[in-house]
């Protein structure tokens, strides 16, 4: 029989395994060489919940790699050359994609689909061969149509779990909570709005009469800003001109996105963010993915919650949504089947 001290020092030991343990979470970018993937890499390098990093790329990772492994914090960073996708994806937790070509002036998310659904397609045959339980956070576009492309990938292969796979969307709130704070001088962190649908354009639908600093903004003001959130992304299209769409923004939305996984996934309760995911809210219209508020918990999606009361103007743009947003779906899954 154990003496006491030595069952205290056991049990000590066991939390400390069980703990350590249960933080061993290894994160892979790919297309960690891009715009996005540079600074989401170093951001995710500073992340105290991912322990390692494994950088991949058809241009450029190992030296990303290099780079970021330099920051002082405790994970390890490995890059990957373009012939060792299946190296980077071995024991992999979470994967978050985002690799493929950006906008330029004038162009639709959807003019992307052509090159991006490809690559797309073959990062997730990948993850399913090598990774399969592995979460999947696609930032590519056009996310309304590279999401199912992912989710129908992994379908044919026998390994989806529609609790893993994830559209970042992230832009989208991060974006409404500042030029929502920007209308009503206040801190972005108190206007927290939430956005659904999907992303792009009119697919997405910001509700701000279920916030606070939101619910009182009407007419001009009210469809300035509703705008300026749907066609956020154009505004930086344009300003770029021609150099490619948000990388800064969008890694940092991403990483938020991507530490909002990893809390949920380490056991943090309460954690509930909009993201595009398999979801049966608007399943029964033909359309089974979409964005709304979903708690996260320790094996990814634990509850796809609904959406909520709406404003007149909100189940309008909802309208508009869902014809566009079932379009996009379509096309996704068409290219993979
Ligand atoms: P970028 O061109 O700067 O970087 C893309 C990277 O992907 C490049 O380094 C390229 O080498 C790499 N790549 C291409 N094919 C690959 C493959 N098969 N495997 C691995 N890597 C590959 O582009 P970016 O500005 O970083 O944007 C990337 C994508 O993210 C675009 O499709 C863009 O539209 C999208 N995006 C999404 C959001 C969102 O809110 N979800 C926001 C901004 C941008
Ligand atoms: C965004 O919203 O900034 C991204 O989807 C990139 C784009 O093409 O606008």
């Amino acid at each position: 029989m154990l003496s006491r001290s030595a069952l205290r020092a056991v049990t000590a030991n066991a939390r400390t395994f069980s703990s350590s343990a249960s933080r061993q979470t290894k994160v892979a970018v790919l297309g960690a060489g891009g715009g996005i993937g540079q600074p989401l890499s170093l951001l995710l390098k500073t992340n105290p919940l991912v322990t390692s990093l494994s950088l991949y790329d058809i241009r450029g990772a190992p030296g990303v790699a290099a780079d970021v492994s330099h920051v002082d914090s405790h994970s390890e960073v490995t890059g990957y050359p373009a012939d060792k996708l299946d190296e980077a994806l071995e024991g992999v937790k979470v994967v978050v994609i985002p690799a493929g070509v950006p906008r330029k002036p004038g162009m639709t998310r959807d003019d992307l689909f052509n090159t991006n659904a490809s690559i797309v397609r073959d990062l997730a045959a990948a993850v399913g061969r090598v990774a399969p339980d592995a979460h999947i956070l696609v930032i590519s576009n056009p996310v309304n149509s590279t999401v199912p492309i992912v989710a129908a990938t992994l379908e044919k292969a026998g390994v989806f779990n529609p609790k893993h796979v994830f559209g970042v969307t992230t832009l989208d709130v991060v974006r409404a909570a500042r030029f929502l704070a920007g209308i009503t001088d206040s801190n972005p962190n108190d206007t927290i709005v939430p956005v659904v649908g999907g992303h792009s354009g009119p697919t997405i639908v910001p509700l701000l009469s279920q916030t606070d600093k939101g619910k009182s903004i009407v007419g001009e003001v009210y469809e300035k800003l509703i705008h300026r959130i749907q066609f956020g992304g154009d505004e930086v299209v344009k300003a770029k001109d021609g150099a490619g769409s948000a990388t800064l923004s969008m890694a940092y939305a991403g990483a938020k996105f991507t530490d909002a996984l990893l809390r949920a996934l380490n056991g943090e309760k309460g954690v509930v963010t909009p993201t595009f995911v398999k979801s049966p809210l608007f399943a029964d219209q033909g359309i089974d993915f979409f964005s709304s508020q979903v708690e996260l918990g320790v094996d990814g999606v634990e509850k796809i919650n609904t959406l909520g009361p709406l404003s007149a103007e909100e189940q309008k743009l909802l309208e508009a949504c869902l014809p566009e947003l079932k379009k996009n779906i379509e096309k996704g899954k068409a290219f993979v089947a």
